[in-house]
């Protein structure tokens, strides 16, 4: 038994790898124009980054590749040590926009990716979304946050280990937006999420990253900050005391690389 236990632990040391996510983009180009180059980014397990950069620094670009949804790039992205290819229920995507089909119900929306086969599992994410017995709704009967919290349902539908989402409450207004962040923090924290978000928003960026990553020029390693060990997460960091200091360096670098 004990022989037994040590050989399964030692199976495990070789097999772990050091990160969940391994994002290597050797380079990304849209046409001419070289978007991403020599980038090299790791989560952990459990981990929730934030990513910021300039509007067009290519956030939005990395995201679809590490979803699977852009294939047209040289590198390699691995989950759990394994190169991915193409679009998998292991990784989830939320986008700015709900993008919901309005001709489906709730429920058919959240259980889309196979066609229902799980939807026992609908109700009880809804649940978790803050959204109980709104199976049956049609779309056009949510509010923008309601929308944002169903595309959240169905982000978690396949048992993802990723979630990414690409400035996902940047269209809801500021007090939605604060419950959404929350929400988003539980639900990480339930199902053993490893986050990549992009947000425009410093204080998002801080409130909800354990590091915040800031992409720069193509072929520039990114900026990266520890957030998690300035601040215990929760309500109080809102206010952001213990966290002005990294909130201000953050800014200046920000505003530094847009001046080039
Ligand atoms: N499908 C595309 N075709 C051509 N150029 C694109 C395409 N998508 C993005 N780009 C360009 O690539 C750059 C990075 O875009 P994007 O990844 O959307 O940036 P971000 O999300 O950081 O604002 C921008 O200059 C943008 O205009
Ligand atoms: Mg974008």
């Amino acid at each position: 038994m004990h022989r037994h236990l040590q050989h399964h632990q030692h199976q495990q040391h070789i097999r772990e790898p050091a990160a969940l996510l391994d994002i290597a983009i050797d380079d990304k180009r849209h046409g001419e124009r070289r978007v991403l180059h020599g980038l090299r980014l790791q989560l952990a397990r459990g981990e929730i980054i934030s990513l910021i950069g300039a509007s067009g620094c290519g956030k939005s670009s990395l995201l679809n590749i590490v979803a699977g949804l852009d294939a047209a790039y040289s590198g390699a992205i691995r989950l759990g040590g394994l190169r991915q290819r193409g679009a998998s229920g292991d990784i989830g995507l939320i986008f700015q926009e709900p993008r919901l089909f309005p001709w489906l119900t709730v429920a058919q929306n959240i259980a889309f990716a196979d066609d229902g086969a799980n939807a026992g599992r609908v109700p009880a994410l809804l649940e978790q979304v803050g959204l109980p017995g709104y199976g049956g709704n049609l779309i056009k009967q949510l509010s923008g946050g309601q929308a944002q919290r169903v595309a959240i349902a169905r982000g978690l539908y396949t048992h993802p280990k990723i979630l990414l989402l690409d400035e996902p409450f940047s269209a809801v207004d500021a007090f939605t937006r604060m419950k959404l962040q929350d929400l988003l923090l539980r639900v990480a924290r339930e199902h053993g999420l490893t986050v990549l978000l992009v947000t425009h928003d410093i204080d998002e960026a801080l409130y909800l990253g354990d590091r915040v990553v800031m992409l720069e020029a193509a072929g520039a390693p990114p900026a990266i900050f520890d957030v998690g060990a300035a601040r215990p997460r929760g309500q109080r960091c809102r206010s952001g005391a213990a966290l002005a200091p990294l909130r201000s360096a953050i800014l200046d670098r920000l505003h530094a690389a847009q001046a080039i």
